[in-house]
C-alpha cells in the first residue's frame, strides 16, 4: 500500500512541499503519496488524527501549527525539544514522534549548499521568534565565534539568549546598541517579509554588515525580500533566501520518515531554474 504523507497547516495551499516530496520520492523509488492538508484553526488535533485514521504515516507542520505538533507529539527529537515546536510528525505506533528539521535545513543550506563557513565566524540573527528558536542550538552547534541575537522588542531576545546560554557563545544585543559591531553572517528570522511586518519601522543599522559579510532570509519570495534589499543596499556581498532551507529541511523530514537522505541539487534546480547556487 501506498504511504501518506502531507503538509498540513493554514493556509496551505503555496507550500512547495508537495513538488519537494514528489521530486524526492521519484528520484529515490519510494512507493508514497504526499498532499496537502488544511486545518481549520483550532481543529489541528482532529485532523492529525483523522489523517492517522486514514493511514497517514508522517506529516510536515507549518504556519500556525508548530506549537500545536509539539503538543500533541508523544515523543520528541532533541533539537524539537530545544526549539519547543515541531515541523515533522512521524507515525510510531499508536502515537506520533515530532521532529524539528528547520536549523537543520538552514546550517545545510549555509554550510553545503553555499559553502559558507559558520565556524569562528560572528552571526547575528534577527528576530526572537519561533523561527528564531528553532535555529540557535544547530548554528551554536557549529561553533561560531559570536552569535548574537537582536529584536525589536529586546526583552524576547534576552529571554532568549539566557536559555540558549549553556550550548555556546549567545548573546542579546538590542538594536540601537548595534552600531560599530560588525558581522559575517546576518540571518534575518523575523516575518519582517510577510504581510503584517511588511510597512514597520526597520530597526537595525546596515553597519552590521562585515566586508564580505553573507545575507541570509529564512523566508523565501520570487523577489528579493525587504531583508534581502536592504542587506544589499547596506554593504552585503551575497543576499540569499531560504528557499535552500526549504528545501533542505524537507529532505530531512524525508530522511526521518524514509531513511533515505535525497539529493537536493536536483529540486533547486526544479524550483528555481537557471539560478546558480
Ligand atoms: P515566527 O514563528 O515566524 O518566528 P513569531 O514567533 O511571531 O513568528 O515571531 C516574529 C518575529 O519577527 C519577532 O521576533 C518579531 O519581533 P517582536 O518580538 O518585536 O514582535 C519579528 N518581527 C515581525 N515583524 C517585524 C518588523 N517589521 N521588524 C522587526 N521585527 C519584526
Amino acid at each position: 500500500m501506498t504511504d501518506r504523507y502531507a503538509v498540513i497547516g493554514n493556509p496551505v495551499a503555496h507550500s512547495k512541499s508537495p513538488q519537494i516530496h514528489a521530486a524526492f520520492a521519484q528520484a529515490s523509488g519510494q512507493d508514497m503519496s504526499y498532499e496537502r492538508l488544511l486545518a481549520p484553526l483550532g481543529e489541528f488535533d482532529a485532523a492529525v488524527d483523522a489523517f492517522a485514521r486514514a493511514g497517514g504515516r508522517g506529516l510536515n507542520v507549518t504556519v500556525p501549527f508548530k506549537l500545536d505538533a509539539f503538543a500533541i507529539a508523544s515523543a520528541h527529537s532533541a533539537r524539537a525539544g530545544a526549539a519547543g515546536a515541531v515541523n515533522t510528525l512521524a507515525r510510531r505506533g499508536e502515537g506520533w514522534f515530532g521532529d524539528n528539521t528547520d536549523g537543520a535545513g538552514v546550517v545545510r543550506d549555509l554550510t553545503v549548499n553555499l559553502g559558507v563557513e559558520i565556524a569562528g565566524r560572528d552571526v547575528l540573527v534577527l528576530g526572537a521568534g519561533g523561527a528564531t528558536r528553532g535555529i540557535l542550538d544547530p548554528l551554536l552547534a557549529q561553533r561560531p565565534r559570536s552569535l548574537v541575537v537582536s529584536n525589536r522588542t529586546p526583552e524576547k531576545a534576552v529571554e532568549l539568549a539566557r536559555r540558549f546560554a549553556a550550548d555556546g557563545p549567545i548573546a542579546a544585543v538590542a538594536a540601537d546598541a548595534l552600531a560599530g559591531r560588525r558581522f559575517d553572517m546576518v540571518i534575518n528570522s523575523t516575518s519582517s517579509s510577510l504581510a503584517a511586518g511588511a510597512e514597520a519601522p526597520w530597526p537595525w543599522p546596515g553597519t552590521v554588515f562585515a566586508p564580505g559579510a553573507l545575507a541570509y532570509d529564512l523566508v523565501y519570495a520570487d523577489a528579493p525580500t525587504r531583508f534581502m534589499r536592504w542587506a544589499t543596499a547596506s554593504g552585503a556581498v551575497r543576499a540569499v533566501d531560504g528557499m535552500g532551507m526549504l528545501i533542505e529541511q524537507a529532505a530531512e523530514s524525508f530522511l526521518l520518515w524514509r531513511g533515505i537522505r535525497p539529493d537536493t541539487a536536483p529540486v533547486f534546480a526544479l524550483l528555481r531554474p537557471g539560478a546558480a547556487r
